[in-house]
């Protein structure tokens, strides 16, 4: 695989391409995914329910998501790397630029926040100082208790207009990547359609730009109740790097995600 860069993703969704995404913790998976060609690998605050045991993402700290960045960075191969600001780096703008600062320092090649229009400042100032920013919309996690749960968000047209809208302001203020999490495939469609920028779904369908799991999910290593969304490739593949393979032909070829996995 060629260096997958920004432009890669936006030429994939110029083609009608579609483009893999995994989220990635430690240097050995990393490299699994990324010989599996998988283009942009996540280190997510994720790390804080799959690796950590937590039962939110909230307890992870800038500390952790950058220790987890460095060691993806060593195997990332030519996957693009992108990072997730952990909860509350978004509380200043000051606080803001100096996490983001540090993600980049680790390895992060495009930092991800969660955030609605109210973060179009934020965004405006990370991008002026050559930081690109994904934003982060839907179900975000780190606000899983106001929003009462992980559940799926814009069923109702009012909701999903406000998505919509949040989504073209962001990406007016400097946003290069959206990512949407459980939203109805309809809105996944109407997002990618009215953007220029590449749009990643998990749980928003099978029309937008790139698609992305958690690691664990796709190897079958999940607890409790399995989201609609997820799909275990492990079940139909002989070893990690296949399952890895399979889950990003699967996405190349539209066969994931079907419909048992939209709302
Ligand atoms: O932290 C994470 O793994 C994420 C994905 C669910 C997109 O944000």
């Amino acid at each position: 695989m060629k260096t997958v860069t920004l432009s890669t993703l936006r030429a994939r969704k110029q083609a009608g391409e579609p483009f893999s995404c995994l989220t990635a913790y430690d240097a050995s998976f990393a490299r699994a995914a990324s010989e599996a060609g998988i283009e942009v690998l996540l280190v997510g605050d994720s790390l804080g329910m799959v690796l950590q045991g937590h039962a939110s993402t909230l307890p992870v700290t800038l500390d952790d998501i950058c220790y987890h960045t460095r060691c993806v960075a060593r195997g990332k191969g030519a996957s693009l790397l992108m990072v997730d600001l952990p909860f509350m780096s978004n509380s200043s703008q000051e606080r803001l630029l100096q996490d983001a600062g540090e993600l980049m320092r680790a390895g992060a090649e495009l930092v991800k926040v969660e955030g609605e229009a109210w973060m179009a400042d934020g965004i405006r100032e990370l991008t002026r100082r050559g930081v690109p920013v994904c934003a982060h919309l839907g179900l975000t996690p780190q606000t899983v208790y106001q929003l009462g749960g992980y559940k799926v968000q814009g069923r109702d047209a009012e909701r999903a207009g406000q998505i919509l809208e949040d989504a073209r302001t962001l990406v007016d203020a400097g946003a290069s990547v959206i990512l949407l999490e459980c939203v109805p495939a309809s809105l996944g469609r109407a997002v990618s359609e009215a953007l220029e920028v590449p749009v990643i779904g998990i749980g928003a369908g099978p029309d937008v730009d790139g698609q992305i799991l958690v690691m664990h999910d796709v190897l079958g290593v999940t607890h409790g109740r399995t989201p609609r969304f997820v799909k275990n490739f492990l079940a139909e593949a002989e070893d990690v790097q296949s399952a890895f393979r399979r889950y990003h032909e699967d996405v190349k070829a539209r066969r994931f995600p079907a419909e048992a996995h939209c709302f």
